[in-house]
């Protein structure tokens, strides 16, 4: 096909495509049905396949639903979506309720006692009526606008009836049981990866690219939390589930107004005892005080309100049969022994595979193969087992031992004395570079999307990427990529340029990457913005290394160890040499919740210019003003405050050192 034929095909298909996902997700009818859909979408990718410089941003290929763009955009939120505190047997709930008490100073309240659903959360907010968007939590500041896929959810209106101009109520999407299992079932049957539990699934499902898919999958919503507490007529949670519920939007109708904190605790027993009956997963009891009016009193910490407290429940142990132990290296070389379990169902999922950390682990608890053990799980931790069970068999089982050689490379585990982890030492083990290669790409690290634990291990395999350098060669390998099963010329594009773009990236993402022992990624902004570059660091010795404030001997001997050898120097060369940056880049820093529109006066004389403080406050969120009003939150005193420090002292404005400054910001 010559490409001006192309061109009129693309347009044409697009257009009816277009029309088409319109009436399917717009006005729910459809005029086609899915397979004469799904043609039509086959005939334009492959189209856009043959001529790549045909495709366009507005193309139904890719969008969502053909209503928003292939990659989830970013939505600031009203208000940060925080999360809660945890509360794990009674006496945290009675020092929970002794400390409202005391704030508020009273000696009663009453309490919202309601389900904690293991789904995740969402902010729905209505303009003019509306649902205007739909946003994931994110990282509680900004989340993901996924409204296209949350119009799919059946339960949720589209339109409320309200007077307000924006409503915006918060709540939680999960999956039910039931579907959870039928989407597995379907899963398996298709060869596909199950999910691990609801909550996952449900993620999944919401992040679809194709909302045909959110359709298909039943998700439901429980609404909780209604944002616009200003109004008059509702003065509790109590009445603001009511409210939610008279918009039309779904509530849990199992929650209850408690009188004390001694009902909340039969209030909780109860729902233990029957949580497996509920349709749907929960993972605790979330206990919020029912009066609106002393939410500002009893006021938020930097990540959770002070008003409310997630009950969690006990971590589920079970019993299951051990059927064998296997360890697995890590990226550093450390082995991890495995148990393989009998599959057993707790907390909801069934768990085939649990950790035993090390060999001392297993020695000490006298583990053996062939033995039942206890297993504990909660939550999203990792299932773990706790001991083996003593029973008749147990005694004819042979004792285990520690694996001697590397599961991949067979070369000899290494261990200190003192330590309790055994180590591969050869730099030259597959699954040691391969792992290296996955942490050099990780999101915390370089963040070059596209490039899984697969697609790596392919690549190492046919040699094209032999160390992390090599990952910036690889544009040249075009042709045999692309070969590589499914791989296709667009996600090529799409990982060269993603690779590109990590070449410019402040070089504390690079040293993270390096996956130098003791170097976390904390520890490599603190260097990087020390020492600015990363060849600044490699002629830094031992001595001045462990002189800054938050590096400590350890890393400071690791680093110095690692810019010795030979091979890591010229592993560095060769990273330069590809045009990747070795230097600081002032990417600015991570607004916190605990900063985020605060607003500061700066007094006295500090340790450092008043400018330096400032470019901190503001760089996390802040905001610094001359002169001490009561709308100021805080005063950063140094010595001599002077006139602010006395005014802010009289208008009850909280006052704080350089050193409260300083732990505010490792708070954050
Ligand atoms: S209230 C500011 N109520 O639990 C208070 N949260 O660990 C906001 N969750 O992020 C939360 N069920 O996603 C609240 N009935 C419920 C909940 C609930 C589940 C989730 C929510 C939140 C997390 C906190």
């Amino acid at each position: 096909m010559k490409i001006n034929e192309a061109k009129l095909k693309i347009t044409e298909l697009t257009e009816k495509l277009n029309q088409w996902n319109l009436e399917y997700y717009e006005d729910d009818n459809p005029s086609v049905d899915d397979v004469e859909y799904d043609l039509a979408l086959k005939e334009l990718k492959s189209l856009e396949t043959q001529f790549p410089e045909l495709i366009s941003s507005e193309s139904p290929t890719q969008k969502v639903g053909g209503f928003i763009a292939s990659k989830f955009e970013k939505y600031e939120h009203s208000q940060p979506m925080l999360s809660l505190g945890n509360a794990f047997n009674k006496e945290d709930l009675i020092e929970f309720d002794q400390q409202i008490l005391k704030v508020t100073n009273s000696d009663k309240h009453n309490y919202f006692a309601e389900l904690k659903i293991d789904g995740l959360s969402i902010s729905l907010i209505y303009k003019n009526k509306k649902l205007f968007k739909a946003v994931t939590r994110g990282d509680g500041l900004v989340g993901e606008d996924v409204t296209a896929n949350v119009k799919m959810i059946k339960e949720i209106p589209h339109e409320i009836e309200t007077d307000e101009e924006i409503v915006e109520v918060r709540g939680e999407i999960y999956l039910s049981k039931d579907e959870f299992a039928k989407i597995n079932q379907k899963r398996l049957a298709a060869n596909e990866p199950i999910f691990a539990n609801p909550r996952n699934a449900a993620a999944g499902t919401l992040r679809q690219l194709d909302s045909r898919v959110v359709k298909e999958r039943n998700l439901k919503a429980f609404l909780y939390f209604y944002m616009n507490r200003e109004s008059d007529s509702i003065k509790t949670h109590e009445e603001s589930l009511e409210l939610i519920k008279r918009l039309g939007l779904p509530t849990n109708n199992e929650g209850k107004l408690c009188q004390s904190i001694e009902e909340v605790w039969n209030y909780i027993e109860k729902y233990t005892q029957i949580r497996n009956d509920l349709p749907y997963e929960i993972d605790g009891i979330v206990i919020k005080i029912n009066n609106f009016e002393l939410y500002e009193k009893i006021g938020y910490t930097s990540k959770t309100p002070k008003w409310a407290i997630a009950f969690k429940f006990p971590a589920e142990i079970k019993s299951t049969k051990l059927i064998d132990i296997f360890p697995t290296i890590g990226r550093t070389g450390r082995v991890t022994y495995n148990a393989q379990l009998e599959p057993v169902q707790i907390a909801g999922t069934t768990v085939r595979a649990a950790t035993l950390h090390n060999a001392d682990f297993i020695i000490s608890r006298d583990i053996r193969i062939g033995s039942m053990v206890k297993i504990k799980k909660a939550g999203d931790i990792i299932p773990e087992v706790i001991s083996s069970i003593n029973d008749n068999e147990f005694e004819k089982l042979a004792i285990w031992k520690p694996a001697t050689n590397c599961p991949d490379c067979e070369s000899f585990l290494e261990k200190t004395p003192g330590e309790v982890d055994q180590y591969c030492i050869n730099n030259n083990c597959p699954k040691k570079i391969i792992k290296s290669l996955e942490h050099f790409v990780s999101r915390d690290a370089m963040n070059i999307e596209g490039l899984s634990i697969k697609i790596l291990e392919k690549l190492y395999g046919e040699k094209i990427i032999n160390d992390v350098a090599d990952i910036f060669k690889i544009e040249k390998f075009e042709k045999q990529i692309v070969e590589l099963e499914n791989f296709g010329e667009k996600s090529f594009k799409n990982l060269i340029t993603a690779i590109q773009k990590s070449k410019n990236n402040s070089s504390e993402r690079l040293l993270f990457g390096l996956g130098i022992r003791h170097v976390g990624k904390k520890t490599a902004k603190v260097l990087i913005k020390n020492y600015k570059s990363i060849v600044n660091l490699m002629k830094i010795d031992f001595q001045e290394l462990s002189q800054i404030y938050d590096i400590g001997v350890v890393v400071a001997q690791s680093l110095v160890d690692w810019f010795l050898v030979e091979e890591n120097k010229k592993l560095i060369e060769k990273i330069k040499n590809l045009g990747v940056n070795l230097d600081y880049k002032n990417e600015a820093e991570s607004v916190s919740e605990l900063f985020l529109n605060q607003i500061f006066v700066i007094t006295g004389t500090l340790s450092k210019s008043r400018n330096h403080f400032r470019d901190l406050l503001e760089n996390n969120g802040a905001k610094v003003t001359e002169s001490i009003s009561k709308n100021a939150n805080y005063l950063l005193a140094g010595e001599d405050g002077g006139s602010k420090l006395a005014k802010a002292k009289n208008l009850g404005v909280k006052i704080i050192s350089e050193k409260d400054l300083i732990n505010m910001m490792e708070e954050k």
